[in-house]
């Protein structure tokens, strides 16, 4: 898996020359959220540890990042102090939020240089499972390990109740690139390659900054799993045999129960499952990974431990339903299509990049292989501006031959039909995963005013080109 060449490529310098001096505090009073190097043992024990590029809240950083957890309608104020060799922000994936507060450098926000801090506040709206990342140069940061789960609880209780889980686990999903001797796969940020097939594919999988961790059940336990995929290019489709899984939200926003055998989880893409633990574990439970080929990775265990649980198995409780997104109105909708184009083995004629119309190759010459509506990272102009309340359909067409996960910034839509037929579930999504040659028709309020993005989260395909933002006003 891992070449020579790879291993040699490697060693360039990172590691030492992050760690700067410690920063005192200037005037702000917000609690910290570091980004800085540091080291994490991704690989099983025994193998060689990872540096790493990570957050913390007071102590060491972490793989993934501290959890924050509030309230549905609270604030989350961090002061972002930059520790790292190069410009960073933080984005809030999937928080409807206060546009100067999204962290899309440079459109929402200048780059936090090296030593320098932001100040990150602002009110999360929505009850759900959310995380944060790097949104500055977030092919390379992201791999690097700048991301962690944001959880926002309900205000009204479910935990607890008939029908609804006892406890729950975040279980933060990643692949890594790493080479032999444990350090990630380096000199290969602009792979060209990479990002014009499916992007950045890692060799070691990891659940919560672990390799295979072990998680204890009660027999007959039922627990809310918050699984969120932070992978920069990786679709995980994740199973849960012996488990029963059923799906209770998706993206942070509830869902109708219902039963899954297989989840589909975009780069981005959140998922919370409610499991039944079996009253013993002669069967084989656990957390799978589709790896492709029919290969199948076993990323986390669950062992059955300690006294059973006494409760009548009820139907699984829906959890609370958002009061806070408005409903799109289809009849008045704005009209948006987003064509997208190129990548590997069909490319496109033309594209504009940078106010100059170009062919393919010479895009690659640029580093770009992809393009919304004809324009490779189109950040010069607004794709459209909607005016605020106004209800946007934006057509979503696939002319590419790689699977791609779309993510608007800001707003949650509806997804209203897949190649022209109606969706069944009318999930409620900031990130949709589209197919090879597929339509999807999706709707939402432009009711958040600002500059918004919508890019691709395979970060390798963002990165060479799939990115537009469009403006509510
Ligand atoms: Cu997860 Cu542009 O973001
Ligand atoms: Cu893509």
């Amino acid at each position: 898996m891992i070449s020579r060449r790879s291993f040699m490529s490697g060693f360039s310098a990172v590691g030492a020359s992050c760690l700067l001096a410690p920063h005192s505090r200037a005037n702000s009073q917000l609690p910290f959220l570091r980004a800085t190097a540091s080291t994490a043992q991704l690989t099983p024990e025994g193998y060689p540890s990872t540096s790493v590029w990570a957050f913390s809240s007071d102590g060491a950083a972490t793989i993934p990042g501290p959890e924050i957890r509030i309230k549905a309608g609270e604030r989350v104020q961090r002061t972002l102090m930059n520790e790292l060799p190069q410009s960073t922000a933080v984005h809030w994936h999937g928080i409807r939020i206060d546009n100067a507060m999204d962290g899309a450098a440079p459109l929402t926000q200048a780059p936090v240089e090296t030593g320098a801090t932001f100040d990150y506040d602002f009110v999360c709206p929505d009850p759900g499972t959310y995380w944060y990342h790097s949104h500055n140069r977030s092919r390379e940061q992201v791999a690097r390990g700048l991301a962690g789960s944001l959880i926002v609880e309900d205000v009204e209780p479910w935990l607890g109740l008939p029908g609804a889980a006892t406890r729950e686990i975040t279980l933060v999903l990643d692949d890594w690139l790493l080479n032999e001797d444990g350090s990630i796969v380096e000199g290969r940020w602009d792979d060209l390659h990479a990002a014009a097939h499916a992007g950045r594919m890692g060799n070691t999988a990891t659940v919560n900054g672990q390799s295979f961790p072990h998680f204890g059940l009660r027999p007959r336990e039922r627990v809310r799993l918050r699984t969120i995929n932070v992978a920069t290019d990786r679709i995980m489709p994740i199973s849960l045999p012996g488990l029963s899984p059923r799906l209770i939200a998706l993206d942070g926003h509830p869902v109708t129960p219902r039963d899954v055998e297989i989840v589909e989880l975009a780069p981005a893409q959140r998922a919370d499952i409610v499991i039944d633990a079996p009253v013993s574990a002669s069967t084989q439970i656990g957390l799978m990974l589709d790896t492709g080929r029919s290969n199948q990775v076993e990323m986390a265990a669950f062992q059955i431990e300690g006294e059973p649980v006494e409760v009548a198995q009820e139907p699984v409780r829906p959890l609370p339903s958002w009061k806070t997104l408005a409903a799109p109105d289809l009849s008045s909708a704005k009209m948006e299509p987003l064509r997208i184009e190129g990548g590997a083995m069909r490319g496109m004629d033309e594209a504009m990049y940078h106010g100059k119309t170009m062919g393919f190759r010479e895009l690659t010459s640029h580093g770009m292989a992809w393009a919304f509506n004809g324009v490779a990272h189109g950040m010069d102009d607004p794709m459209f501006e909607a005016s605020l309340g106004r209800t946007v359909l934006m057509e979503l067409s696939n002319r590419s031959a790689f699977p791609h996960g779309i993510h608007v910034h800001g707003h949650h839509f509806t997804i209203l039909t897949r190649n022209g037929l109606s969706d069944p579930n009318k999930d409620v999504r900031d990130t949709v995963l589209i197919g090879a040659d597929e339509v999807v028709e999706i709707a939402f309020v432009a009711d958040n005013p600002g500059k918004w993005m919508i890019h691709c989260h395979m970060l390798s395909h963002q990165a060479s080109g799939m990115m537009g933002w469009f403006k509510v006003a």
